[in-house]
């Protein structure tokens, strides 16, 4: 079974979880990322973040190349903003074909993931969704979420 690792990270937290998770599962690994810059100031950031969850904002990505053809199952990787998955991984999954996909979503977050497994089923029509993992982070960036429990959700996928 071909494995993907798609991942959308903005300070990092999720980049580190994603490969880590690809390196497991020797997976294929993407990055997507925004065409524009966010901004560096916290509360700008978090204002930004709260108006584009708001309407819906669709960033456009950097060109990327994938054919899910080839993939049995693919992790989509994402932070939660505003109780969701960040507009970027909204904008991948728009106006593919989902259909027949296993797909298993994991979601690095402060603590609230809110209604993000909702969003990522509606978001992915066809699709069979795994339960989503929640990997929490402090503060102070560091993971809370002990690796034993991602370990146990990647035997799902193996
Ligand atoms: C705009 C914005 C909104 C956020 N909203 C939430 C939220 O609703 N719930 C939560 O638990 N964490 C929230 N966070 C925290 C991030 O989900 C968390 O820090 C995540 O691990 C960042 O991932 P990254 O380093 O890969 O970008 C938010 C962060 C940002 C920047």
């Amino acid at each position: 079974m071909k494995t993907l690792v798609v991942y959308y990270s903005l300070t990092g937290n999720t980049r580190a979880v994603a490969r880590r998770v690809a390196r497991q599962l020797k997976a294929d690994v993407l990055e997507v990322r925004t065409v524009k810059t966010y901004p560096d100031d916290i509360d700008v950031l978090l204002g930004l973040g709260k108006q584009e969850v708001k309407t819906g904002y669709l960033p456009q990505l950097q060109p990327y190349r994938v054919d899910l053809e080839k993939y049995d199952a693919v992790i989509l990787a994402a932070p939660v903003w505003w109780s969701t998955f960040a507009p970027a991984m909204k904008t991948f999954m728009k106006g593919k074909d989902w259909s027949g996909k296993k797909v298993y979503p994991l979601a690095t977050n402060g603590g609230t993931l809110g209604h993000t497994p909702s969003d990522f089923r509606r978001a992915l029509k066809g699709a069979e969704v795994a339960p989503v993992l929640s990997v929490e982070f402090g503060e102070d960036r560091r993971q809370t979420t002990p690796e034993t429990l991602i370990k146990e959700w990647l035997t799902i996928i193996e």
